[in-house]
């Protein structure tokens, strides 16, 4: 199967304009070549299988079910033991994220400075559970321990930025330009 044609994917159709992502709505591989550069770039070695889910996952963004199984078959390595890996390393995500990504911190600083006011406020605001994603894949909202930035607490990154001294009552207003 590949990803040419009318089939448009899960990807396109949740990120509009932004790479990755292979999978489609039938649950195929639609960048059946994109995978197998991914396979040949590694020599096909299941030795190798890290580093072919971390190149899964730039190119995806995450590593989707039907990719998985595709290369489970082409390398010979078992699906559960792709998934016990998947699953043992943080890095390595299982489901979408959403377009902008919010880590807002609940270290010991920015907690004493009312982090989980801003919490509750975020919550709010885009009706989703820290470690959730929001039904418009708009947000990803997780929350991290220190950033490394106390003496500006409370802070998030949003996108790899940092967004410094929060307050809960202007959070959802901040969160407005991130479309
Ligand atoms: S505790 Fe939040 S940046 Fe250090």
């Amino acid at each position: 199967m590949s990803g040419t044609g009318s089939t448009r994917t899960i990807r396109e159709a949740l990120f509009p304009g932004r790479p990755g992502g292979a999978v489609t709505s039938s649950g195929g591989v639609s960048d059946e070549r994109a995978v197998q550069r991914i396979l040949e770039r590694h020599g096909r070695m299941a030795s190798q299988i890290i580093a072919i889910l971390q190149d899964l996952q730039a190119l995806c963004q995450y590593l989707p079910e039907a990719e998985l199984r595709f290369i489970s078959r082409e390398i010979d390595v078992p699906l559960t033991r792709l998934y016990a890996i998947a699953t043992f390393y943080k890095a390595f995500r299982l489901v979408p994220r959403g377009r902008h990504e919010i880590s807002l911190c609940t270290g010991t600083a920015c907690h004493v400075r009312g982090a989980m006011r801003v919490k509750d406020a975020i919550e709010r605001e885009l009706k989703v559970a820290a470690g959730g994603t929001t039904p418009d894949m708009r947000f990803s909202f997780e929350t991290v321990r220190c950033l490394g930035c106390c003496g500006q607490a409370p802070v998030m990154m949003v996108d790899g930025e940092l967004v410094s001294r929060l307050d809960h009552l202007t959070i959802g207003k901040a969160l407005e330009k991130y479309k």
